[in-house]
């Protein structure tokens, strides 16, 4: 008979750590962590989904909905943190549920990181693809990719072009699949290069666009709640608290991969030290920035602009229109954030190798995931599988519907990984935890409400995509996970 709930025990899963510790390399440092995780947390977020929340869902008060999400991944972090120091394990969210929830929910949240790894780089592919045909007419002066290569079949330009396939998204994925079957330490260097480079163009953006903000773009910084309705027909929210939350959904997309650092526990020097640093300091880091980007670009261009002709590039596409003199850091930009895109790519793509990894070792998943390269040590088989899946969503997945997907799905672990903190604490006290949450079970509850709060403001069509994920997720279990599972043979 299985049982669902069946609970690795933590020092089953420690010494399940110590055998493939042997295989995976230990390189990482705190500074590496927080590298790794900077890399994985600026890029489409900021540069894409801030300027799509703010023609959507928010106007100016999109920065209100950066506080917000700020908020959430903060509490979130904390046990991330906790969680991490305690079980330092590849895996992340899903290992830490199957110590604390049980098998079944820890299938699910392995599940549903699919969507936070997989389907976030196919989403950070898509912008890539945005800003590439912004390199080949502003900085080439070539001309652009047509609108049908370059997007999906579900989208349609304003000028009523429909999408075919998205061909850039395509092959930057599959470029940095490739990349990253090398190894990961090779990975960590363009990293930390890519890093300092996106860090610098951020902190330009905000001190020169600083002094061309319009007023006039700031006058109604909440607007008045009603519908917007854009032009393919997809009405939105806007304005008003709904309009706050659910731009506090979308640009949640732009905190993601703070935790991307824990997926790499195993391969840190020192993970119990060095785990709530690199988690806690790139979320702190990245919060400031963000803060102010959002207050700089919806000063320096409007939310009219955002839905017309300055809705895909919208960075590159405020700083041409209006920073006069300022051409060169347009082209500055769009280099750095073609660059800056492929590192997230990069460390998604590796969180996700290592969220199958751990469930193929424990049989949720076929061997396949877990095998080992010879000579580079990578879960190369894993990472081919995930790029065929990854490209897929790239290809013909509009950017809007994959970033919202992305963002619904992190929730949803979030609050899993909340949740985890309080029952670990009364299951299994005297675990050592070298970074604890303070006041538990208060903070972890308040991030659970504050991720409900922002899964609440993404609107019934993400919760039903989110349900029918979950669900395919519990086809796959119960068709195959359950009757391989290493534990429940135990
Ligand atoms: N936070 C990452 C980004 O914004 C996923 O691209």
């Amino acid at each position: 008979m299985s049982n669902l709930f069946v609970k690795k025990s933590i020092s089953l899963l420690m010494s399940h750590a110590e055998d493939s510790e042997k295989n995976l390399k230990k390189t990482l440092t705190a500074t590496s962590l927080i590298a790794l995780g900077i890399g994985a947390i600026i890029g489409a977020g900021l540069f894409v989904r801030t300027a799509a929340a703010a023609a959507q869902n928010a106007g100016p008060s999109v920065t209100i909905g950066f506080i917000i999400a700020a908020i959430g991944c903060a509490l979130a972090g904390l046990c991330y943190a906790e969680l991490s120091s305690s079980i330092p394990i590849a895996g992340s969210a899903y290992t830490y549920s199957y110590a604390t929830m049980g098998e079944l929910v820890a299938w699910m949240i392995g599940w549903d990181l699919v969507l936070e790894y997989a389907v976030g780089a196919a989403t950070v592919g898509i912008a890539w693809a945005e800003y590439l045909n912004n390199l080949l007419t502003n900085v080439l002066h070539l001309p652009p990719i047509p609108y049908e290569w370059c997007h999906s079949p579900f989208e349609m330009s304003v000028s009523g072009v429909h999408g075919i396939i998205n061909l850039p998204a395509l092959f930057i994925v599959s470029l940095l699949s490739l990349l990253l079957i090398r190894g990961t330490h090779e990975s960590a260097i363009v990293n930390n290069l890519i890093v300092v480079a996106k860090v610098t163009i951020v902190i330009l953006i905000i001190a020169t666009g600083w002094h061309f903000i319009n007023p006039a773009n700031h006058a109604v910084y909440i607007p008045e709640p009603s519908v917007y309705v854009d032009h393919q027909g997809i009405s939105h929210s806007y304005g008003g608290i709904m309009g706050i939350l659910g731009a506090a959904g979308v640009v949640f997309f732009a905190f993601i991969g703070f935790d991307a650092v824990s997926t790499a526990a195993q391969e840190a020097k020192n993970p119990e030290r060095d785990m709530p640093i690199g988690i806690l300091g790139s979320l702190v880091i990245c919060t400031v920035l963000y803060i102010l980007f959002a207050h700089v670009l919806t000063g320096v261009a409007s939310v009219e602009d955002f839905r017309t002709t300055g809705k895909e590039a919208s960075v590159a596409f405020a700083i041409q229109k209006y920073m006069p003199g300022y051409e060169w850091l347009a082209k500055m930009v769009t280099i750095a954030i073609l660059a800056g895109f492929s590192s997230v790519i990069l460390v998604m793509l590796l969180g996700q190798s290592r969220v199958f990894y751990s469930m193929s070792r424990d049989g949720l998943l076929p061997g396949v995931f877990s095998k080992l390269h010879t000579k580079y040590r990578t879960p190369y088989k894993a990472n081919l599988i995930i790029l065929v899946l990854v490209g897929a969503f790239a290809a013909f997945v509009p950017g809007d519907v994959v970033g919202d997907m992305t963002s619904i799905g992190t929730l949803f672990a979030f609050i899993l990984v909340c949740a985890g903190v309080i029952i670990l604490r009364k299951t299994d006290p005297d675990l050592p935890r070298k970074f604890r949450v303070p006041w538990v079970p208060v903070l972890p509850i308040l991030g659970i409400i504050v991720c409900a709060a922002m899964i609440y403001g993404l609107g019934w069509t993400n919760w039903l995509r989110l349900i029918a994920w979950l669900a395919i997720g519990m086809i796959i279990y119960f068709g195959y996970g359950i009757k391989h599972s290493k534990l429940q043979k135990h």
